[in-house]
């Protein structure tokens, strides 16, 4: 069996919108996400808004608000966010458990909205930048070292609602402040940054959301590139402060296979991938816009605004390593007639070699080493699993345990994909197994799609004590980490 590196960062992943609560507390703003009611695996989560003269209203997810109506909290829904699995009064439980699990690396991020409510203050708020003071604290108490996302889908709301987001260049001056304030302020503390969660999910939209308006897509290309430009920055400003730092693009790991030996289906799985992940990849890490691009903006009819300096940025902010989500593979067919998978990371033709999860999710282990291969032989950089997991309906027995052996199925096989890898010649440097404390799902809201290898009480509804018990693969966890990845049994 292949051993790890000794320094190889073993650890776990959250992101604070699913995982912190204290959605009012602390003199934090509102993030789009905290309108945003539970869904479930058959139905689409939902968001809430107001009309101007104060009647509330609710529509799906993906679709638009009524002209004049603004996202906002109304009485009588249930916002998973809110609470999520309170985080932010239990920190001190949730890093002792991840320090006697063994961990060495801790995802989280910070709430921009906690540093700055609205986007657009001056001055920081300095309760929030205490909590995470805090935090770091504790982390460091227990020997490990926090990997922290600057944004995991919570850009707040008043800069999505009021300023146009990222479709706005002022959106990259007001982050470029956010990140310059905490990126100073924790400089002895956070040596590895993550700039934006899955910044490619907008172009792989089309692939889960059948009619996915154009127009959309369209927007979405200059979305990116504000993205772009505010990571690159960020990037050069990290290394101005410590020069150690270690800063990733995060990228939705889309692995796509042709779903028939049918060249059509081969070129079709190409340029998917060319759009829904080496776009994004390509600019982050090499620093300019690839070959392609000008197929995919032509494609979409899409026009990307650029000005004087972009350019300059984008070159002098490169990446330092390349960091990702890995749930499973998808496929992709011209072919109409045949049978589709579901499930955000596993759309296209259904794998008849796969299994999928309860949630439709296709599960491929080997996968893992398939994909790390291809990104490292692209970019020949350090690379990270920051997620990875399997989302199941745990059950927690009367005794206060959780009998929890798909899940360590699940990653064990992942675990021997990632040793493989490194013994391909790999540079993995670390892997973080997506909500190793139970958080809220992103997709549905939903608390029953557990990953954690810490079961949270908490329920579909937000009843429960959210007491937090070790489930079997807290035990395995721990003893894959001390084995450095030799004892899988
Ligand atoms: C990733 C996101 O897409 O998948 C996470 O970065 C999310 O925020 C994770 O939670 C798993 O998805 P879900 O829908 O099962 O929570």
């Amino acid at each position: 069996m292949f051993r790890f590196p000794k320094d190889f960062l073993w650890g776990g992943a959250t992101a604070a919108n699913q995982y912190e609560g204290g959605w009012d507390e602390g003199g934090r703003g509102m993030t789009e996400s905290d309108c945003a009611a539970a869904g479930s695996v058959a139905a689409l989560r939902s968001k809430t808004y107001r009309m101007p003269d104060g009647t509330p209203g609710i529509v799906s997810m993906f679709e638009p608000l009524p002209a004049g109506a603004k996202l906002d909290v109304v009485e009588g829904q249930y916002y998973p966010y809110h609470d999520a699995v309170d985080f932010y009064h239990r920190h001190a439980e949730d890093i002792a458990l991840l320090g006697e699990m063994g961990v060495r690396l801790f995802r989280m991020s910070i709430a921009w909205s906690r540093i700055f409510p609205t986007g657009v203050e001056e001055e920081p708020n300095r309760e929030g930048l205490d909590f995470y003071h805090t935090v770091f604290a504790e982390l460091r108490e227990q020997g490990i070292e926090p990997l922290v996302t600057l944004c995991h889908y919570d850009t707040p709301l008043h800069i999505e609602q009021e300023l146009g987001g990222w479709e706005n260049r002022e959106t990259i001056d007001l982050f470029g402040r956010f990140a310059r304030c905490v990126m100073s302020e924790y400089k002895d503390e956070v040596r590895y940054w993550l700039t934006f969660n899955e910044v490619n999910s907008p172009l792989m939209m089309p692939s889960f959301l059948p009619n996915y308006p154009a127009a959309k897509m369209r927007s979405n290309f200059q979305v990116l590139h504000n993205q772009f430009v505010a990571s690159a920055r960020a990037v050069k400003f990290a290394h101005e402060v410590r020069e150690d730092a270690m800063v990733g693009c995060m990228l939705a790991g889309r692995c796509s296979y042709p779903f028939t030996c049918d060249p059509a289906d081969v070129l079709f799985t190409q340029q998917g991938t060319q759009e829904a992940l080496y776009y994004a990849g390509d600019v982050m890490v090499r620093g300019s816009y690839p070959a392609f691009s000008r197929r995919l903006w032509d494609k979409w009819g899409a026009e990307v605004e650029m000005l004087p300096g972009d350019v300059e940025d984008l070159a002098s902010g490169c990446v330092d390593m390349i960091t990702f989500s890995y749930y499973g593979s998808s496929t992709a067919t011209t072919h109409a007639d045949v049978e589709r998978a579901g499930g955000n990371f596993s759309s296209g033709g259904k794998n008849p070699y796969m299994k999928y999860s309860e949630w439709g999710w296709g599960i491929d282990a080997s996968g893992l080493r398939y994909f790390l291969n291809e990104l490292y032989g692209r970019y020949e950089k350090p690379l990270m699993v920051v997620e990875n997991g399997l989302g199941a309906n745990d059950k927690l027995e009367a005794d206060g345990s959780v009998h929890d052996p798909y899940r360590i199925e699940y990653i064990r096989e992942h675990v021997k994909a990632m040793g493989d890898a490194l013994a391909d010649g790999v540079d993995l440097i670390g892997y973080t197994p997506w909500g190793i404390i139970d958080l809220m799902s992103a997709s549905t809201g939903q608390m029953a799609k557990r990953y954690g290898f810490v079961y949270v009480d908490r329920d579909d509804a937000g009843n429960g004590s959210l007491d937090r018990y070790r489930k079997d693969s807290f035990y395995w966890y721990k003893k894959c980490i001390e084995s450095a990845g030799e004892d899988l049994e």
